[in-house]
C-alpha cells in the first residue's frame, strides 16, 4: 500500500520532470518518475531524435536509469504529459512502455496519471496490459 503523500511526492516529481524534456518535434512533454520497492526514485523524460524511431519515452528512460543502476523491482509510477504551452492530461503509456513495464513489475504495479501532485487516475499494469505476455511464456 503506498500512501497518498507518497503517491502525490511521485506525481510531483514526475510534473518537475517535464522541464528536462527534449521534445523538440512534438511539443509534448513527459515526465515520469518510477518507485522502487525499497523506496528508491528514479525519474525520467521523453527525448526525442531527428529521425523519429530513435525517440524514447519518459516511462521507459526512467526504468532504463532503474535497471542500469541496479534496481528491478518497481511498485509503481507516475506519468505527467501534456503539450508544452497547454495544461496536462491524464497521459497514459504508450503500448511499447507498456510492455516494457511487463517486463519488471507485477500485475498490481500501480500506475498514475498525474495532472497534478493531488488530481491523479490511478490503474494497475494488468488493467492496462491484459492478457500480456511476458518472461514466464519463456520459461
Ligand atoms: N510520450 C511519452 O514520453 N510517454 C507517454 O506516455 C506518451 C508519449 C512521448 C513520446 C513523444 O516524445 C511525445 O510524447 C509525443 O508522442
Amino acid at each position: 500500500m503506498i500512501d497518498a503523500n507518497a503517491i502525490s511526492d511521485l506525481c510531483q516529481k514526475a510534473i518537475d520532470m517535464r522541464s528536462e524534456s527534449y521534445a523538440p518535434y512534438s511539443d509534448f512533454l513527459v515526465g515520469s518518475a518510477i518507485l522502487t520497492e525499497e523506496g528508491k526514485i528514479f525519474t525520467g523524460c521523453n527525448i526525442e531524435n531527428s529521425a523519429f524511431g530513435p525517440s524514447i519515452c519518459a516511462e521507459r528512460t526512467a526504468i532504463v536509469k532503474a535497471v542500469s543502476e541496479g534496481s528491478k523491482d518497481f511498485s509503481a509510477i507516475a506519468i505527467a504529459g501534456g503539450k508544452r504551452d497547454g495544461d496536462l492530461q491524464y497521459c497514459a503509456p504508450c503500448g511499447v512502455c507498456r510492455q516494457v513495464m511487463r517486463e519488471f513489475c507485477k500485475p498490481s504495479f500501480k500506475i498514475y496519471l498525474a495532472k497534478s501532485a493531488t488530481d491523479y487516475k490511478e490503474y494497475t499494469l494488468a488493467e492496462l496490459l491484459p492478457e500480456s505476455f511476458g518472461p514466464e511464456n519463456l520459461e
